[in-house]
């Protein structure tokens, strides 16, 4: 089996990668900062280094990965930039490289991908959303929204690749313990409900990409919390919303 991850050079998409190499697959992973992979356990991981804002630079990787394999079997879309904070807060640098990445770059790896499996007429391409996504409120943060439109891309990208014979699985993760989200949050995560280990987020993952599931929403309690409380009117979730924002953040 062959499984490229794009955003593969740290947290759930290295973690993603050292899965699939266990399993003995080739696998290819690719970021900004190659460097990030200072473990040298796993010889065969190829490593590009590639921006997913830029479609040529993606296709180019994608070929080189694949010059020497008859097909590519697994697509999976990691590459994600996120800041704790809503529009308005953040610097517009910050705004500028989270809507670059979670929304041209995951288009941009979709067409890449789409034009590799076309001919082989297989293949699934997994994006990672966020559970934040799955609910549409008027004061969600620009991240959440940018995680949104990561849902609606996927759904609009599943349609029109199933007469290929590829399949899209959406993955829309509570808080997973990553680096990133310990950096983001000085190292406390007590106030990160529901919080799942990266085990354990790499082995749901894995197992919604090999059923070929179109949406997975993990962990549970997190998401029929979500589910609940998208049932109540926009005002009143707006508030509870706001609050939890407040909350976490100790304002
Ligand atoms: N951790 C959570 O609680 C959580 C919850 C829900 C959803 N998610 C989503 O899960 C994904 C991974 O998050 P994580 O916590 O594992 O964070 P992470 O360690 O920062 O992983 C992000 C990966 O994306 C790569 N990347 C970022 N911008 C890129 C770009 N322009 N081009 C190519 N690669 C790029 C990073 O590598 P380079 O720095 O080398 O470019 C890194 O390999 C993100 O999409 C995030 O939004 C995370």
């Amino acid at each position: 089996m062959n499984v490229f991850i794009a955003g593969g050079t740290s947290g759930i998409g290295y973690s993603l990668a050292r899965h699939y190499l266990s399993k003995g697959y080739c696998v290819g992973v690719c970021g900004r900062d190659p460097a990030k992979i200072t473990d040298s356990h796993f010889e065969t991981l190829q490593v590009f280094q590639t921006d997913v804002c830029e479609m040529s630079s993606v296709l180019s990787t994608l070929k080189s990965f694949l010059v020497d394999k008859d097909q590519l079997d697994i697509f999976i879309n990691c590459a994600g930039s996120y800041a704790e904070d809503v529009a308005g807060k953040i610097s517009y640098e910050e705004a500028e490289e989270m809507l670059q990445t979670n929304i041209l770059g995951t288009v941009n790896c979709f067409e890449a991908a789409r034009k590799a499996m076309k001919k082989q007429k297989s293949g699934n391409i997994a994006v990672i959303a966020s559970v934040s996504g799955i609910m549409n409120y008027e004061n969600s943060s620009l991240y959440t929204k940018s995680k949104r439109s990561v849902i609606q891309i996927a759904d609009a990208y599943r349609r029109a690749l199933k007469p290929f014979g590829i399949s899209v699985t959406t993955i829309a993760p509570g808080y997973v313990d990553t680096e990133k989200l310990r950096k983001l949050n000085q190292n406390d995560l007590s106030k990160k409900p529901f919080l799942t280990n990266l085990e354990t987020a790499v082995s749901i993952i894995t197992k919604a990409i090999e059923d070929k599931e179109k949406l997975i929403i993990f962990p549970a309690k997190m998401k029929w919390m979500m589910k609940s409380l998208s049932l109540l009117p926009s005002s009143l979730l707006n508030i509870i919303m706001f609050r939890k924002a407040k909350w976490m953040k100790n304002d």
